[in-house]
């Protein structure tokens, strides 16, 4: 800790937290190694690879760009919570279910940017295309499984949520 070190004070999956960090301390660090929410991933470090995405006030964010301080008041999730809530429930099955994962490197920051394109979708009673899904997830960047899985786990569940016949 050095002498740039702040208090801050969010809501991290529900439960209020108060701690101090370093002014430059990353989100994505501050999770895994103060709350050791490990299920965000580091990657790239610079915004490219999505492994550390989370939900920072209901937007997803690039934990590796946002500094922890400046999350002082706000509501975070992470994948840990997307679990835990079962928010997400249904695309990690289909996830498993279509072997849309190997390593699983990418896995959590691929299902919190697919469950927000889907609550999206949701929003406007939309189920969206293959491209759509393509686009959507075009900055999270798998390594082993290819996209193809990917895209058909998360097709299916935005047909399923929908209503819609697979
Ligand atoms: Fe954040 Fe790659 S580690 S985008
Ligand atoms: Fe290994 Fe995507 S499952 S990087």
């Amino acid at each position: 800790m050095t002498d740039t070190a702040l208090d801050i004070t969010l809501t991290v999956n529900g439960e209020r937290v108060s701690e101090r960090v370093d002014a430059r301390k990353t989100l994505v660090d501050f999770l895994r190694d103060d709350l050791v929410l490990t299920g965000s991933h580091v990657g790239c470090e610079h915004g490219v690879c999505g492994t550390c995405t989370v939900r920072v006030d209901g937007i997803i964010v690039r934990g590796c760009l946002m500094l922890a301080v400046q999350c002082d008041g706000a509501v975070v999730e992470t994948i840990e919570g997307l679990s835990d809530s079962g928010e997400a429930a249904d695309l990690q099955a289909a996830f498993v279910e279509r072997n849309a994962l190997q390593c699983g490197f990418c896995t959590p920051g691929m299902v919190v940017a697919a469950q927000d394109l889907l609550a999206r979708a949701k929003e406007t009673n939309s189920v969206p295309s293959r491209d759509a899904i393509r686009e959507h997830l075009s900055g999270n960047y798998c390594r082993c499984t290819g996209y193809q899985a990917i895209v058909d786990a998360v097709e299916a569940v935005a047909k399923q949520r929908a209503g819609v016949k697979a």
